[in-house]
């Protein structure tokens, strides 16, 4: 298996551009196949999620062309056909679950097994199945498959238990194909929702209120294919910055809205790091030591639980006491002995991660357990003195592209070794 060897102490300076969003990329091909006709999706990241989302797609009869270079991905939805989906491919992957809702809404009938990803947590799938129901579906599980059916798909009022980016977006894919009006209350906020709704009200529907935590779909609406550009990763961008900022280095990371990653941003400024924001660029400087704050996660825009590991790498250096408290998934702290080993003092209780902040760090063999666990042990890797061995680099390869030679120009050492 493949592994990154990492020669740390080197301090990053430079640029960086940051992709599209792997969260927006994965539901906009969904939503994609909810319009006649071809739709072109620009900025689509180069990374396994996607290639698994287009094989995915093949399967039900899309057919697809992706550009690497252009990060263009072009989706004709005209053979679409209901089709079963492998476990292989659903479980590798979270965002499986919006073609459950697609074919639903297109079809009257669907069947996905359950969705993977990383293993956080016990991520359930209720929410979601709660809104399929309340359009008028039916929805059940058979031998780890959800399937569903509905005769007719009937706008309503759905309130969510909990904020979930996933079953916002899921129940957004549906209630476009109902008929009247749907209201979503106590949506998620996150910008990839906005993303997916402009996508779709491009495309003719009427999605109003994305961005707040009360969306009103209007159901039932032709819609044809358009071209759309994906919103900029700021988890990306988030570990570019802590990159930057654990090496005390000097990284601009471009082609970002820097109004995304506003905690990120706060937080990285508590702790002492300069953060200079210019149009659609974010400069992270460290002159000196930074010091240890306390974190929390909390969906948008709260601070993401997905740049949580990556910060608790930054902090573990950080002078002083810091905690992070991890709200969304109660198994996100997996990384964590890892960081001990190489030299952290971090003591997990619960749901919080208190951390003593050390002068130094060692480079060991470690172990990514899930995309941004192997984030932050890369990044540990950066700061740590001599080498740092990353197994389970495949999650990794998920939801980056290129990690190590995009860190290499910014002067990093890194290589990916089979
Ligand atoms: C998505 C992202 C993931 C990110 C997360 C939070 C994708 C493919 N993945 O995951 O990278 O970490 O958002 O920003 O977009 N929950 C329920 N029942 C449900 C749905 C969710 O209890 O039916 C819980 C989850 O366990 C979690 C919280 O709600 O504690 C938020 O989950 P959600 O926003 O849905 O995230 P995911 O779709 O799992």
């Amino acid at each position: 298996m493949p592994k990154y060897a990492i020669r740390g102490g080197r301090r990053l300076t430079g640029s960086v551009k940051i992709n599209g969003r792997k969260n927006a990329a994965l539901p906009l091909i969904a939503a994609t196949l909810l319009a006649e006709g071809t739709s072109v999706l620009e900025n689509v990241p180069r990374i396994r999620d996607v290639e698994i989302y287009r094989e995915m797609l093949d399967i039900l009869g899309v057919q697809t062309e992706y550009d690497p270079v252009e990060h263009r991905l072009t989706v004709n939805p005209e053979g679409l056909r209901p089709a079963p989906i492998p476990h292989h491919l659903a479980g590798a992957i979270r965002a499986s679950y919006y073609l459950l809702g697609v074919q639903l809404g297109l079809f009257g009938r669907a069947e996905v097994p359950l969705p993977g990803g990383d293993k956080i947590g016990q991520r359930p799938v209720d929410q979601h199945i709660k809104a399929l129901t309340a359009l008028g579906a039916e929805v059940w599980m058979e031998r780890g498959v959800l399937k569903a059916r509905a005769d007719r798909l009937r706008g309503t009022s759905i309130y969510f238990d909990l904020v979930s980016v996933g079953a916002t977006i899921h129940t957004m894919l549906v209630a476009v194909r109902a008929e009247g009006t749907t209201v979503l209350h106590n949506a998620a906020r996150e910008p990839h929702v906005v993303d997916v709704a402009n996508f779709l009200n491009a495309c003719g529907a009427q999605i109003h209120g994305a961005g707040t935590d009360t969306i009103r779909i209007r159901g039932g609406r032709f819609l044809e294919g358009r071209r759309h550009c994906v919103i900029p990763d700021d988890i990306e961008a988030a570990t570019f910055m802590l990159a930057g900022a654990i090496t005390w280095g000097d990284v601009r990371v471009e082609n970002v809205i820097p109004l995304h990653l506003g905690p990120v941003i706060a937080k990285l400024r508590e702790a002492g790091v300069e953060v200079e924001e210019n149009g659609d660029s974010v400069r992270v400087t460290v002159k000196r030591r930074p010091r240890g704050i306390p974190v929390t996660t909390l969906p948008y825009p709260g601070f993401p639980t997905d740049a949580q590991s990556q910060m608790t790498a930054f902090l573990s250096l950080a002078e002083g006491e810091s905690h992070v408290t991890e709200t969304l998934y109660e198994d996100r702290f997996r990384y964590v002995p890892d960081l001990v080993r190489m030299g952290a003092r971090i003591r997990v209780e619960g749901r919080t991660a208190w951390i003593q902040g050390v002068e130094r760090l060692t480079g060991v063999p470690v172990e990514a357990t899930d995309i941004r666990a192997g984030a932050a042990l890369v990044l540990a890797g950066l700061a740590a003195e001599g080498v740092t061995i990353v197994s389970g680099i495949e999650h990794v390869e998920r939801g980056y592209d290129d990690l190590p030679g995009r860190l290499n120009q910014l002067g990093a050492e890194i290589e990916r070794i089979d």
